[in-house]
């Protein structure tokens, strides 16, 4: 087995529990290695570190699987640890149907997501090595979960493109399904796996559930970057009189017409294709102002290097949104930027706020990522969702 020897700033971070080694820490490497190859990982001074999937076209290196030197990578490991990641949705978190059942190294399952969505799975795989094991891990998925008929592959994106890996959409394993029905809170929601990512955003769950209870009868609710409905539907269902949702995508908006229906809230609904740049600069023009305003824009930063220009993006989505905001009424704000952090984020919507002149009070603690995303505590790379919620007025 090739080795890779890292330097002492990796070999910290490993210790105090992260699961990836960056090109930059590594010092030298021993022995060939191609995409997707088990390597072991050693301290400059050659003491064994763990074990992974390496990659050496990708940035991360190393993606550790096990820090046990007579752990063995195979199918028999990821058929236990997805066991446990099952389980620990269900019996821990409560969850029932549908929760995201995998989440990379969070599960110790290296590039690899797993959503289940009633009887269909919906896999993704970013890492070569992961990669490798593809049908055992759809079998496992199946073992694991009983109910679970299909396997879906949602093998497409920026992060299978960066391993070298081929972009495929189709059904893995099991029967030949590709949309279901699940339920939300109050809301219901028909996802289809052909959709963004695996079909449906599910680490906002928690989040939308929370908007219901800030509904009142009679509200007018602005839902921007809706996607199929998200937000919108679950302000429809809590007794909004009248909710406009935006999104660039056709395909996404005709699903969420598909499940305003399903709801039986189209008629209080409203949906525009657009740019939600333009279109909220259209609606200010015309004096527009609304009891709550949702924005759940797309990963503004994707890269460090993109920061600023990221920044500036949110800003202009929320100085926009502020200004619809009735007063007295409400802003839902998130970002699923991973490098944006809650102080940049608190930052960035302070200024925004400052602009827009109001005066913002949170209404709800910090929200984040439904738990079944979980956080570990040694790796920045897996907490990425912010949301939070406003009490808006003039600023006096
Ligand atoms: C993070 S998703 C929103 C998820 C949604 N809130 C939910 O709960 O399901 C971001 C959405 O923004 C849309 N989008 C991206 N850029 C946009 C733009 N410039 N204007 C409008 N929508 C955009 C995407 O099509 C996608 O549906």
């Amino acid at each position: 087995m090739a080795k890779v020897f890292v330097d002492a700033q990796a070999a910290r971070a490993i210790g105090k529990g992260a699961m990836i080694v960056f090109k930059a820490g590594v010092v030298r490497t021993e022995g060939s290695i191609r995409p997707g190859d088990v390597v072991e990982v050693y301290t400059r001074a050659g003491r064994f570190l763990g074990k992974g999937f390496a990659n050496p076209n990708s940035n991360i290196m190393v993606r550790l699987v096990t820090k046990d030197p007579d752990t063995d990578i195979n199918k028999e490991l990821f058929r236990e640890r997805i066991r446990k990641a099952n389980e620990y949705r269900k019996k821990v978190l409560g969850y029932d149907k549908a929760y995201r059942m995998v989440y990379g190294e969070a599960d110790y399952l290296p590039g690899l997501i797993v959503d289940r969505f009633n009887e269909i799975a919906s896999l993704q795989i970013s890492s070569a090595g992961m990669e490798r094991f593809k049908m055992d891990v759809a079998e496992a998925i199946m073992e694991a979960e009983p109910e679970i008929e299909t396997v879906f592959e949602k093998n497409t994106g920026r992060a299978r493109r960066r391993e070298g890996l081929p972009e495929v959409e189709r059904v893995l394993l099991g029967k030949k399904k590709y949309r279901t029905v699940i339920k939300e809170g109050r809301a219901r929601f028909i996802v289809d796996m052909r959709g963004q990512k695996t079909g449906f955003f599910l680490d906002q769950r928690e989040n939308r559930i929370a908007l219901e209870k800030y509904v009142k009868p009679g509200m007018r609710v602005l839902d921007v970057f809706t996607y199929t409905g998200g937000f919108a539907i679950h302000a429809a269902v809590s007794g909004a009189e009248e909710v406009v949702a935006v999104d660039k995508s056709p395909k996404a908006i005709e699903m969420a017409r598909e499940n305003a229906k399903l709801n039986g809230v189209e008629e209080r609904m409203e949906f525009i294709v657009g740019s939600a740049f333009q279109v909220m600069e259209d609606m200010i023009k015309r004096g527009e102002k609304f009891d709550i305003v949702i924005l759940d824009p797309p990963a503004f930063v994707q890269h460090e290097k993109d920061l600023k220009r990221g920044l500036r993006a949110y800003f202009n989505v929320n100085y926009s949104g502020l200004r619809l905001v009735k007063e007295g009424g409400i802003l839902v704000t998130a970002s699923c930027s991973q490098h944006v952090d809650m102080q940049l984020f608190k930052d960035m919507i302070i200024a925004a706020a400052a602009k827009a002149g109001k005066f913002l009070k949170l209404l709800e603690p910090y929200r984040t990522q439904a738990p079944d995303h979980p956080i570990l505590m040694a790796s920045k790379d897996t907490e990425y969702l912010k949301a939070l919620f406003f009490y808006v007025e003039e600023a006096k």
